[in-house]
């Protein structure tokens, strides 16, 4: 009976009952496909193996120098497609009501500003009492520009205490980053803009000086790849110097290309007084001159430009430095008046040499038969009465200097800083768009980079 059972049968056409087999028959056969597929199953997952394997060599290999560097795109496209007027304002000295005031500033002058300057004490960002409050305010602009973006400056001219301490290692610089973090959240800012003038140049007596460079790109890296882990989108830019014998110490310029949203180059002070260089000069010649050579013919704004586009900063990086403020002399011989003429000090307007675009038109109002030059190589003018010499900026020279960042399709313009442009409109005002302006060299840069 069990046999039956096992049996499968089948009927002919002509009614006969055939075996046709047995289940054990069946079951062998069954077996066999059963084999079948699970050979043909693990030659699968063995060859899916491999696949994954050869794929994930490909991806680590191609994914390994991610490891050492962090690609940036800015996180958002419409910021890396914009162009850039990247104005630097100074924290009013006191309450002086004649000062430029946050309320005051144009909304739409600028696209980004930047308030300057914290510094670095221990490890961290330091604000006084009244930096705090003019973020405050300055951030109050953006309620009538929603687009603009405001950064912290740290750093500046004479304000480098706290950077060597900071940089010399991760623990240190882990600690500067963490209150990167805090403050920008604190203080509802946009970014951070480091402004340490300048890295291994400033104390070359200490070993730890001479590592500052590549310090320095650790620290900007770290902060990049801080961003990124946290998934912020805040900005990061630096300031950088304009001398070639200042850039070759201080930075890897390939590395802050690599982790900046974009760079402000300082493109002045190229000529001013000082006892070692007692001679008129100009402090931001965009060309060089046709008598310079060598050294002179260096301190320009193309040379400049053209010195970090070849050490691969990105022209999408470059912003150029623009000044609104001029440098004064007094002349030793006041009818030896051209540039690189004797001078014994700092002119009478201004203070420290320091002229801001204001006191030019001033000086230009109140006194009569002043000489005007333009200089047609540098692009920019001067002008002297008596013994007083004044290298400037004019809109005539600012808008040269526009339409060479644009000429160039670089990033954009810097301004410093907007508390040196005319901002009460003493010396005219632009209109664009029939809108009219204060900030006359700053409003021309801006017409010119902005359309
Ligand atoms: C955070 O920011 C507020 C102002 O928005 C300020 O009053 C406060 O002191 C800040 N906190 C610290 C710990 O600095
Ligand atoms: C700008 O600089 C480049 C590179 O140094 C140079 O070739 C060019 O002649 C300069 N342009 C002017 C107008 O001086
Ligand atoms: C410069 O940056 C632009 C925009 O990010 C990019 O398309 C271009 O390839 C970069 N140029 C070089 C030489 O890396
Ligand atoms: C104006 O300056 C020129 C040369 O700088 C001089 O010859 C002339 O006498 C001056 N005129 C007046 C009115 O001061
Ligand atoms: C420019 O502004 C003036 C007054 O502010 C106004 O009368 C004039 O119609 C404006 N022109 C244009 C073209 O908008």
């Amino acid at each position: 009976m069990k046999e039956t059972w096992n049996k499968i049968f089948d009927y002919k056409t002509d009614g006969n009952l055939i075996v046709l087999s047995t289940y054990k028959e069946l079951e062998k056969e069954d077996n066999k496909n059963r084999i079948s597929f699970r050979y043909y199953r693990y030659v699968s997952i063995i060859l899916w193996l491999i696949i994954f394997s050869l794929i994930a060599l490909v991806v680590l290999k191609k994914q390994s120098p991610l490891i050492d560097i962090v690609y940036v795109d800015n996180g958002n496209n419409d910021i890396n497609s914009d162009k850039v007027v990247s104005c630097y304002y100074n924290t009013p000295a006191n309450d002086d009501v004649s000062q430029l005031l946050p309320s005051n500033i144009n909304p739409h002058l600028c696209t980004h500003i930047n308030v300057a300057f914290a510094q670095v004490k221990n490890k961290q960002i330091y604000l006084t009492e009244l930096q705090i409050k003019t973020i405050a305010d300055v951030l109050q602009i953006k309620n009538k520009n929603p687009n603009l973006k405001v950064l912290l400056s740290v750093g500046g001219a004479g304000n480098n205490e706290g950077f060597s301490d900071m940089v010399v290692n991760h623990i240190a610089r882990k600690e500067f980053i963490k209150s990167i973090k805090y403050t920008l959240r604190n203080y509802s800012l946009d970014g951070i803009d480091l402004d340490w003038e300048f890295p291994a140049l400033h104390q070359y007596s200490r070993d730890a000086g001479k590592r500052e460079r590549q310090h320095f790109s650790q620290l900007l890296r770290e902060i990049r790849m801080e961003y990124i882990r946290e998934k912020k989108n805040y900005m990061l830019t630096v300031a950088l110097a304009a001398p070639q014998i200042i850039v070759d110490v201080a930075y890897d310029v390939d590395q802050i290309n690599l982790y900046v949203d974009y760079a402000n180059i300082m493109t002045y002070d190229f000529h001013y007084y000082t006892q070692y260089t007692p001679f008129t000069g100009l402090n931001s010649p965009l060309y060089a001159r046709n008598s310079e050579y060598f050294y002179m013919g260096t301190l320009n704004i193309n040379y400049t430009i053209q010195m970090y586009l070849s050490k691969g900063l990105n022209e999408s990086k470059i912003v150029v430095g623009i000044p609104t403020y001029g440098h004064s002399f007094t002349l030793v011989n006041e009818d030896n008046a051209g540039i690189g003429s004797p001078a014994s000090g700092y002119g009478h307007v201004g203070s420290s040499g320091f002229v801001s675009y204001p006191e030019v038109c001033n000086f230009l109002k109140v006194n009569s038969n002043v000489s005007i030059v333009e200089e047609k190589n540098a692009r920019v003018s001067y002008l002297h009465k008596q013994s007083e010499w004044i290298s400037f900026d004019s809109p005539q020279s600012v808008t040269s200097k526009a339409e060479y960042i644009k000429k160039l399709k670089l990033r954009g313009a810097m301004i410093y800083a907007l508390n040196s442009d005319d901002y009460k409109g003493l010396c005219g005002k632009i209109l664009f768009s029939n809108v009219s302006y204060n900030f006359p060299l700053s409003a021309s840069i801006r017409n010119i980079i902005l359309t």
